[in-house]
């Protein structure tokens, strides 16, 4: 019996990552995963491998800044797999070489383009699958903020992105709660995945010195905040809500 049995899950960002971990991880425990991605080729692979060994998940194109896309897509994955009970909001991106330029050589259209992305995202999903929810009776949302909400970390945008998902994510939890609907946010540190090599590949040194920092001393597994964001979608989590969980290998108490 998986902790998930039976509930329809919407992952965005589920192509890569922490998402492509999480999709897997609900998907083995028991749930009705829609995949959403803007990458096409790695979404509908990851579709493939768990629907080869008889688990349930589906790829949708689905960009978290197009409204249509989104509603369009929810429309689908409601009628092929049922109401929308868990949603994780793990799409996100950063830049690099110019949101991480301190605020007065900083650009508005990079940060418009980041927070587009990591806050509207967010915002728009939860709009299209809380209707869902409530006519369900029920619902769990975890949105992927980060330690650079809570430390400062380089990125103009992407502070700023992250830091708004946590009092979103606290207001949502309170205005939802009446319907049964928990929603809730994780801090993760320094995860291994293509957004983090990304950024490290920048800053080589500063990534060295980073992860000095981590008392753990190494970067976290996708698999292991998969594990976390699993945790808060199921009943074990039935009595938490409107808070945020760091998981970062112990950097943030270092
Ligand atoms: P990733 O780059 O491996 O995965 C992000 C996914 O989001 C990609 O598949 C990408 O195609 C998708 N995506 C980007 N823009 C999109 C859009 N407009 N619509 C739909 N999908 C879109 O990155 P990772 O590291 O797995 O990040 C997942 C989340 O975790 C992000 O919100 C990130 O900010 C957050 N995070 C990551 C940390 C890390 O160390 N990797 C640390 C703290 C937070």
């Amino acid at each position: 019996m998986g902790r998930l049995n039976n509930m329809v899950i919407v992952v965005t960002g589920g192509a890569s990552g922490i998402g492509r971990a999480t999709v897997i991880k609900c998907a083995q425990e028991g749930a009705r995963v829609a995949i959403c991605d803007v990458q096409d080729n790695p979404g509908k692979e990851v579709e493939e491998d768990l629907n080869k060994v008889g688990l349930t998940a589906k790829y949708y194109h689905m960009d978290v800044t197009d409204e249509e896309e989104i509603e369009r897509a929810f429309r689908h994955i409601v009628s092929d797999l049922g109401l929308i009970q868990g949603l994780v909001n793990a799409a996100g991106i950063a830049d690099p070489k110019f949101d991480t330029k301190p605020i007065h050589e900083g650009r508005l259209d990079v940060w418009e383009r980041v927070i587009r992305v990591n806050l509207f995202g967010v915002l728009l999903c939860s709009k299209h699958a809380l209707p869902y929810m409530i006519k369900a009776g029920k619902g769990s949302i975890v949105n992927i903020s980060s330690l650079a909400a809570l430390t400062a970390l380089p990125g103009v945008g992407y502070t700023a992105s992250k830091g708004a998902v946590l009092s979103v994510t606290r207001l949502c939890a309170m205005d939802y709660a009446k319907y049964n609907i928990r929603v809730n946010s994780i801090s993760p540190g320094f995860i291994d995945t293509p957004l983090l090599q990304s950024i490290w590949r920048e800053t080589p040194e500063h990534a060295k010195e980073l992860l000095k920092s981590v008392p753990l001393g190494r970067l976290g597994k996708p698999e292991e905040v998969a594990s976390l964001i699993t945790f808060l979608l199921s009943n074990e989590a039935s009595y938490i809500t409107g808070v945020n969980i760091i998981i970062d290998g112990g950097y943030i108490v270092h």
